[in-house]
Order: C-alpha cells, then structure tokens, then sequence
C-alpha cells in the first residue's frame, strides 16, 4: 500500500501510527517513492533538539526543481503549471504549462549565473505577484542559491534589514505593482533600502506597470533583454539534502525580524505531502492559494507544494476587494478552481459584503476549502462553509508556521470529519503536545496549554541565519527537548486541537505576524514620545488590531495629540509598513509597571479588550494609581 495519498479515516490513523512508531522507515518509504534523487541518502534522520539540530535524508543529492519542473515534462509538459491571473481582469489570465516554466526558470536561472550569482549566495526578491516571483525563486533554486523573498508590502527600512541581515548581493524587483485600483512604486522603495545596503552589486528589474523610473548606471538592469539573450538550458545544480533553499523572514517577540532557514530535501518531501493530501490534490484540480508568495504560506501552497504534485496552481496578482467584492468568485468560476486556500481575515472581510457577490458565481467546481494564518472564528467559519461551500466542501483549517514550512495539523478534507473552530488532528508524522506553566505535560483530552512538538518533521526550520543562538533560545528552551511553537492550544474529547492564539508578544494582524517591540521602536523614535506599549484587541475583520498606549515627554508645549496620532502612525508606516500602523492611541500618563520596571501588559490587554472585570492584584504594582486614569481614559 502506497501511503502517499490517504483516503479514508481508518487509513489515516494507520499511517498516522506508522509514521510516529517508526517515523525513519515511514518518511524513507514516501520519499524513496515519490521524488527524484540524484543520489539517496545515507541516514534518514539524526536529530537532537538540545544543540539543537535536525538532518534529515543527509548524504542525498537533489535539485528541488527536478522535481517540481522536469520530471513532469514527459507526461505533463503542456499541463498548465502555473495560471496567472492579473489584477486587472481585461487583461486576461496567462496559462504557463510546464514546459514553459521549465523555459523560463531556466532562462532567468542562466541570467543569474551570469550576473555573477553563485551556489550559497543569497538574493533578495522583493516582487509582486506576477509570474516572474514564482520563477525568480524557482531560479535560484536552479542554481544553488539561497532565496529570501521580502514581501512586496514591506517599507524600505523593513527590505533593508532583511537584505542586510542575509548578505545578499542582488535585489530581484519590478518597476512598481498592481494593487486594486492604485500603483506602487516599489523600485523607488528599493532604491531607498539601498542607500543602506552596501552588498547589493545587482539590482534586476522586471518590468510590469510601464512606469518611468530611476535606474542607476551599473548596479540596476532591465531583466527583460537579459532574459530575452539568455539559454533556456541550464543544468540543475545538484545539491545536498541539508543545503539551504530559503531564508524567509519572520517577526519575534522581541528585536530584529528572523531569518529561519529551510533545507532542500525535508522541505520538498514534506510540502509536497501535505500538499496532496491537506488539499486531496487529484490531477486535472485547479488548486488555489490567495496568499502572497512573500509569506510561508505561498512559498510551499502556492510554489514547492503543488509543483512538486504536479499541479495546476492559481497566481492572482490582485485583491478581493478589485473592481468589486466578487473577485475571488468570478475567479472561481472563470478557473473552475477545486481547492481554495485563504486566510480568516479575507473571509471576514468578504462576509460583510453584502450575498449577492457570491450568489452571482458559479461556485460548484469547488471541492476544499481551506484557512490558515489565525484562529477562524466560529462566524466566519459558517459563512464560509454555508455560502461559498454550499455546505458540501470540507473546510481545512490548517495550523502551521513559518518555522513548521508545512501544514502541521489540518483536517484531511473527506477524511476528517470537521468541527468549526479546529484544526483538528495532527498531519501524519507530527507530534503535538500540549504543556502546561510549569514545564509539565498535560496528558489525556480536554486540557489546554501551550503547544509544543515533540519530534522532528522533515520541514522543521533549521536555524535562524546567523543566529543559531537565537533559534535555540526562542523554540527549544522554554520546554526541555520540544519545539515550542509560541501557541496556545486546547485539545478536546476526542483529541481534536484548537489553536487558541499566541502566547508571546506577538499579534496577528490581517493574518500577519506583528512582534510588538519592533512596532516600540519605531513609535519610540518620535522625539515627543518617552514610552509605548503595544497590545492587541479583537476586531471585527483584522481578527487583532493594535492598541498603542504612549507617554510623552515632557516637551513644554502641549502637541495636539491628533497629529501625534498622524505622525506616530507614518512613523511606523516608514519603519515597518502600513500593516502595523496603530487602530487606537492612546496618550496616558504613565503605563503599569511591576516592581522590576517590566510594563504590565496583560492589564493594558484587558483594557484594550474592554474586560476590567477583573485585572488581578494590581497592589503589587510600582504605579497602581496609572491605571485607573488608563480606565477612565480608554479608546
Ligand atoms: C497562527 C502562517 C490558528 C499561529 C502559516 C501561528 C493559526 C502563526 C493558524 C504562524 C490556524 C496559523 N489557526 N492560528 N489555522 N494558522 N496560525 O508564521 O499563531 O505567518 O503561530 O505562518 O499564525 O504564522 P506564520
């Protein structure tokens, strides 16, 4: 029996306990079966999470996009591989079979080389959703190079930090992008990063809203020409299992944004995997992923994942919102799309229009249903299910992270029976347990803790680039020998998860992960401003908005505090991106602190969440009297 594609309940849990009694003979069997090795490996897995370090399939040689391109040339060479739809939709959809996508990676990877981009480089790729990101990373893949893809929604300072934190030393861009109804200039944001970043020798450009922009002589090229002369033959480097593919940056708690890196061949088999079966991918589907490639999510459900398999993959450009509400469905119905990915904060948004625009659409070639990124609240996992499902196509609600690269626990759409609100049972080959304040393991079902993982799985994150340090710190030491995933998570009667929300300072915003320091920092920067403290606070459609509360110095004169408010907000629009711009500020005296000088957020949460009912034993505090005055005061 091929465990590759997993049909029914019962087969589920067989595999599920194959793949946990014996996990290296488990993901030997699906790797030996469904990939292309140029060598196979000496040693499934070693792993220690005290160091900590994860090898899996080491002493393979592979190159990831032999497996996502060229093996399917002799049997699906004019299969569309990737269909591009634009922003604009009289412009028309693009259909790349795979043929042409093996044209193209291998055009673009031969003008890298030729740019003097070599194996173990990194290169940013700062670009919108049009054809050219999906095959700039694939590129890269071709050659050896290490991809770090900033999204395209990110400021200048935000692309700085990242291309300097990794060395790169070529920046892949455009001339400016699509988004609804306006343009953006994103070369003028690239070359404002650049004035920090003394490593970028190349900058290449792709042309896609014919905007007349500044190139500067020597280090910026149109790609275009240097495509157009480039050989549509290029041998694939052949690469270890354990060398890096990506970095790909993501927000902590505190400080700088971190690089985790993912390797070659644990990523591919697991991607590729869950991708066949959290979708149940069958050939001729339409699959689509209305994530950016600049986040996990499209790195492995809109690239690895469904390229691997074979499959046809949507790239929309767009928003749901442009020229109306009906996007998404139009979409639908125009592709005959079968699996529709999407983020909780989409659907809310969507939810609020009014039926009619999903009514219009012919949504009947829809057979999976899919959310990630944040906790799906129970309304807008009915709305989903009732009007865009009809009530028939399974909802996945998949859990996972940028340091998981793959769906972690998920209903297996057809398999697992659903319940709103839960991601239900851990994929095949995770581990998932839930531990309690003091390091123990909750055992048995209905408790509720922080979720950690307790075994390896073939995506894990390797490191964090150049801080190893960190990577240890932030997953491996708050519980002995587990991967702490920062969540808190319940597990019900019948062992069903439900991922409850983040347990650190982090805040997920529209689906995005906020660090709140980074956001202090910014806000920290204006020179009216002595302290900040940043929380969440639940919203409608965001799912979690920002509450800021501020103190000022003393500058002698009263500001009008509306345009601080303006001013506060560009602030963090320039330093991070207008994604972590502030719902409510509020100017407050001092902010709680404990004895220790520590800001006592979980009181100023309960205030922004508008539950004063009970805060606690706040006597304790260095500044008890602040908090009725925030109270009294509160947006
Ligand atoms: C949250 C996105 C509840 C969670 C793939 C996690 C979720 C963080 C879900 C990772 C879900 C993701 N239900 N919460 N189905 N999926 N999350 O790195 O807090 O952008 O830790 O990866 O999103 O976000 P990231």
């Amino acid at each position: 029996m091929s465990n590759y594609h997993i049909k029914h309940l019962e087969e589920y849990y067989q595999v599920y306990r194959k793949s946990v009694r014996n996990p290296e003979s488990f993901w030997e069997e699906i790797a030996e079966e469904h990939f292309l090795w140029r060598k196979k490996w000496d040693n499934v897995l070693s792993w220690d999470f005290k160091k900590p370090e994860v090898k899996w399939f080491e002493g393979a040689q592979l190159n990831i996009t032999e497996n996502c391109i060229d093996r399917h040339l002799a049997t699906r060479g004019d299969k569309t591989a990737i269909l591009f739809e634009p922003n604009d939709p009289n412009e028309g959809a693009e259909h790349i079979t795979y043929r042409q996508l093996h044209h193209r990676v291998n055009k673009f990877a031969n003008v890298l080389k030729e740019q003097g981009v070599k194996r173990g480089d990194r290169v940013c790729i700062y670009v919108p959703m049009i054809p050219e990101l999906a095959i700039s990373l694939l590129a890269c893949a071709r050659i050896g190079a290490i991809h770090n893809v900033v999204f395209a929604g990110f400021s200048a300072n935000a692309l700085a930090t990242r291309i300097n934190d990794s060395d790169c030393k070529m920046v892949i861009t455009s001339d400016g992008s699509y988004r609804g109804a306006k343009t953006i200039d994103l070369k003028g944001i690239v070359d404002e990063a650049l004035e920090s970043c003394e490593g970028v020798e190349t900058v290449l450009v792709a042309k896609r809203i014919h905007s007349d922009i500044n190139m500067k002589e020597g280090r910026d090229k149109w790609l275009q020409p240097l495509l157009d002369a480039a050989s549509d033959q290029c041998k694939a480097e052949v690469m270890q299992a354990e060398d890096p593919l990506f970095i790909l940056y993501t927000s902590g708690s505190t400080g700088k944004p971190k690089g985790m890196v993912h390797t070659t061949a644990g990523y591919m088999v697991y991607t590729a995997y869950t991708f066949k079966n959290a979708f149940q991918y069958r050939e001729n589907d339409v699959y689509w992923c209305t994530a950016d490639i600049g986040w996990i999510t499209g790195h492995s459900y809109i690239v690895y994942g469904p390229l691997a398999n074979g499959a046809t993959t949507v790239l929309f450009e767009g928003v749901p919102s442009y020229p109306d509400f009906g996007r998404f469905w139009d979409i639908v119905e125009k592709h005959k799309v079968s699996q529709f990915y999407t983020a909780p904060t989409a659907i809310r948004a969507l939810a609020k229009q009014g039926l009619e625009f999903v009514e219009k659409y012919d949504l009947s070639s829809l057979k999976v249903l899919g959310s990630v990124g944040e906790p799906i609240n129970e309304e807008a996992w009915h709305w989903y299910n009732d009007n865009v499902g009809k009530g028939k196509s399974p909802i996945i609600d998949s859990w996972w992270q940028t340091e998981t690269g793959g769906i972690m626990i998920t209903p297996i759409p057809y398999v697992t029976p659903t319940k709103p609100t839960y991601a239900t049972l851990p994929f095949i080959g995770v581990q998932p347990c839930l531990m309690d304040e003091k390091g123990e393991e909750l055992k048995g079902n209905q408790v509720e803790g922080r979720l950690c993982i307790k075994f390896p799985w073939p995506s894990i994150a390797r490191t964090i680039w150049g801080n190893h340090q960190r990577y240890k710190e932030t997953y491996f030491s708050t519980y002995e020998n587990k991967y702490f995933t920062g969540d808190g998570a319940l597990r019900d009667e019948v062992g069903y998860y439900r991922i409850t929300g983040r347990v650190d300072d982090v805040i997920i915003v529209s689906g995005h992960n906020l660090g709140t320091a980074p956001i202090e920092d910014a806000i920290n920067e204006h020179p009216a401003v002595s302290e900040s403290a940043i929380v969440g606070f639940p919203h409608d459609v965001k799912g979690s908005a920002l509450y800021g509360y501020i103190t000022l110095k003393d500058v002698g004169e009263s500001r009008n505090h509306d345009n601080l408010r303006i001013e506060i907000n560009q602030l963090i629009s320039d330093r991070i991106g207008p994604i972590a711009k502030l719902n409510k500020i509020q100017f407050t005296e001092g902010l709680p602190k404990t004895r220790s000088g520590k800001i006592m957020r979980r009181i100023l949460r309960k205030i922004a969440e508008k539950d004063t009912s009970n805060l606690g034993d706040i006597s304790t505090l260095l500044n008890p009297e602040c908090v009725q005055d925030i109270m009294d005061n509160a947006l």
